[in-house]
């Protein structure tokens, strides 16, 4: 896997979904108590930013057609095949920070 970014836990307000830009990619990150969850941001259908949508549940609805996806898994629940499911970041938590990674990069890094 590899880093994407850290933050610190004190800077995430809960349910409150905040955007930050680790590039190559921007990251949409949500807490609700103890559960961290990121995804990328720009939503799959038509790219809008899915920080900006509200949260409900154990989703988050995307502001411009208001698409539906899981928080934790990233699956597109509705309207259901119309486009793909939103890509997920692995996020583990380093005492007060937040670290998150790419599972998709199957590259070994050496430690940093
Ligand atoms: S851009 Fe997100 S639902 Fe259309």
């Amino acid at each position: 896997m590899k880093l994407v970014g850290r933050i610190a836990l004190a800077d995430l307000v809960e349910n409150t979904p905040l955007r930050i830009t680790y590039p190559p990619f921007d990251v949409v990150i949500v807490r609700q108590g103890e559960d961290i969850f990121a995804l990328e941001d720009a939503c799959n259908h038509a790219g809008a930013s899915l920080a900006e949508g509200p949260i409900r549940g154990c989703t988050i609805i995307c502001p411009l057609h208001g698409y539906v996806f899981d928080l934790k898994s990233g699956a597109l629940l509705r309207p259901r095949k119309l486009c793909d499911d939103q890509r997920t970041f692995q996020v583990v938590r380093d005492g007060d920070e937040i670290v998150i990674w790419d599972p998709f990069d199957l590259v070994v890094h050496p430690l940093v």
